[in-house]
C-alpha cells in the first residue's frame, strides 16, 4: 500500500485542479465521494443565498422579480449550453428532471404519430423508466416500451441498440452515463443510428453534466434533460434543465399549459397561446432561492473546465481501480463499472454481498476513523463518486485503507443489512 500512498501525494502536489478544493464548503476532515449524488456545498452559494433571502427577498420584495428574477433563468441557461456543448437558446431551466423527462418525452411521441415504440435500456435510471411507462399506460396507449437488457449489468453494446431500432421506433431514450455502473453511451455514434431508423433521441445527462464532455449541437441530438444537483453542485432539489434542437422546438409541444409558457405571461390573457423558442417548456413561477444559490457551482464548472476536469477524473478513476484490485477484490468485492476509461463517468461502483453494512460502517466509523461517505444502490453497490473539483488522490488512497479496515476487523458487523431510505 505504501506505493499507493506516494503515489497519491505526488498526484495531489502536481494536480492544477487542487486550488479549487477551497471554493466549496468542508470540515476538514469528512472525504466526500458522493458528489454523483449531491455536489457539495460551494462557498458563495451560501453569500448569494443569504443576499437574494435577505436582501431580495426580505427587502425589495416583489420588485425584485424585475431588478433580478425574472432573466435567472435564463442566465443560468446560457452557462449550462456552454457545458452541454448547446446553444443558449437551446437550454431551458426549471422543473425537475422527471418533469422535463415527461414534457419532452410526451412531445416527441405526439409528435412521431405513425411510430409506437420507445427504446430504453435497464440501466437508465428507475424515475425515468417510471415516467415512461406512466406515459405509455395513460397517455399513449397503443404504444409499448422495449426495454434492452444489459448482459454484465455494466454496459449495453451499440449493436443491442441498434438492433431493437427499427420504422416503429418513435423516441430512444437513455442515460449518457448510467447511474448505477457509469457506463457512458457514445452520443455521436447513437444519435447517428438513431436517426437512420427515424426516432428521435432523449438524453437524461445528470450523471453526465459537469462530469464528462457533451456536445449536444456537435453529436447533432434532439433533446436532453438533465440535473443540476450532482456534477454543477446546485444544492438539493435544484432546478433541472431541458435542451430541445433549436429546430425541433416548433414541432414539440409542451403538454403542459400555464402562464409560464405563455407568449405573454403577465398580460393575463383568457386563451393560451404557446410561448415560440426554448421558453415554451415553462411551466410555473421559477424557484428563485434555489436557482440563484446554483450559480456558483456552474460558474466553478465553467472556470474550472470540462477539458481538464475529465482527465483528472480519469486519472483518479483509474488510480482508484488500480488499488481496488491490488487491495480489495479478495476481499470478495467485485468491479461494477467498466475498466475502459472511455466506457466510463466520474464514478466507481464495486459491489460486495455486505455492501451496505460496510457503507454504514464508513459513514459511522466505530473506531474514530475518518467519516467517509460514499454511497449505495442496491442490491449490492457501493459508489465511490469522484468529483475533481474537490476529490484528491489521497482520499482516494485513504477509502482503500479504510475499507481494508473494515473487512479485516469485519467492523461492518455492528451495522444491521437493512436497508433504510438511501437517497
Ligand atoms: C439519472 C437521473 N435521472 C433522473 C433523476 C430524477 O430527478 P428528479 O428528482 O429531479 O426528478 C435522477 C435523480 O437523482 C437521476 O439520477
Amino acid at each position: 500500500m505504501n506505493k499507493f500512498y506516494a503515489e497519491a501525494r505526488s498526484l495531489d502536489q502536481k494536480d492544477p485542479l487542487a486550488k479549487f478544493r477551497k471554493d466549496f464548503l468542508t470540515d476538514g476532515q469528512t472525504i466526500y465521494l458522493d458528489g454523483n449524488s449531491l455536489g457539495r456545498l460551494p462557498e458563495r452559494s451560501l453569500q448569494i443565498s443569504e443576499e437574494v433571502i435577505r436582501n431580495q427577498w426580505g427587502q425589495r420584495l416583489i420588485l425584485s422579480w424585475n431588478e433580478h428574477w425574472l432573466n435567472l433563468s435564463k442566465t443560468l441557461s446560457g452557462k449550462i449550453a456552454k457545458i452541454v456543448g448547446a446553444r443558449e437558446d437551446e437550454i431551458w431551466l426549471g422543473d425537475s428532471t422527471s418533469l422535463n423527462l415527461f414534457k419532452l418525452a410526451y412531445g416527441a411521441l405526439e409528435f412521431q404519430s405513425g411510430k409506437n415504440e420507445v427504446l430504453t435500456d435497464n440501466l437508465n435510471f428507475p424515475a425515468d423508466l417510471y415516467v415512461l411507462d406512466g406515459l405509455v399506460q395513460n397517455n399513449f396507449k397503443g404504444h409499448q416500451i422495449v426495454t434492452v437488457s444489459s448482459k454484465d449489468g455494466i454496459r449495453i453494446s451499440e449493436e443491442q441498440i441498434e438492433k431493437n431500432l427499427n420504422k416503429r421506433t418513435a423516441l430512444l431514450t437513455l442515460s449518457l452515463v448510467t447511474y448505477k455502473s457509469a457506463f457512458f453511451y457514445d452520443m455521436f455514434s447513437i444519435n447517428k443510428m438513431a436517426h437512420k431508423s427515424g426516432a428521435l433521441v432523449l438524453w437524461d445527462l445528470s450523471h453526465a453534466a459537469g462530469a464528462v464532455p457533451i456536445a449536444l449541437n456537435k453529436s447533432n441530438a434532439d433533446m436532453a434533460v438533465g440535473c443540476t444537483y450532482k456534477y454543477l453542485n446546485g444544492g438539493p432539489g435544484a432546478p433541472a434543465f431541458l435542451y430541445v434542437r433549436k429546430e425541433l422546438q416548433e414541432k414539440l409541444q409542451n403538454p403542459i399549459w400555464s402562464w409560464f409558457g405563455h407568449t405573454e405571461p403577465f398580460l393575463f390573457q383568457e386563451k393560451f397561446t404557446a410561448a415560440q423558442g426554448i421558453s415554451k417548456y415553462a411551466i410555473s413561477t421559477p424557484a428563485i432561492i434555489s436557482m440563484a444559490a446554483m450559480e456558483p457551482g456552474i460558474a466553478i464548472v465553467l472556470e474550472a473546465g470540462i477539458e481538464n476536469l475529465r482527465p483528472k477524473s480519469l486519472k483518479q478513476s483509474n488510480f482508484l481501480l488500480r488499488i481496488i484490485k491490488s487491495e480489495l477484490i479478495h476481499y470478495g468485492f467485485v468491479l461494477a463499472s467498466p475498466e475502459n476509461a472511455d466506457e466510463r463517468g466520474s464514478h466507481i461502483s464495486i459491489q460486495h454481498e455486505k455492501g451496505y453494512q460496510i457503507c454504514q460502517a464508513l459513514i459511522e466509523p466505530k473506531n474514530g476513523s475518518k467519516v467517509i461517505i460514499p454511497d449505495f444502490r442496491p442490491p449490492n453497490n457501493i459508489r465511490l463518486g469522484i468529483t475533481p473539483l474537490y476529490t484528491s488522490f489521497q482520499e482516494l488512497y485513504e477509502t482503500v485503507v479504510r475499507i481494508k479496515e473494515i473487512m479485516d476487523t469485519k467492523e461492518f458487523e455492528h451495522f444491521e443489512n437493512k436497508i433504510k431510505n438511501v437517497p
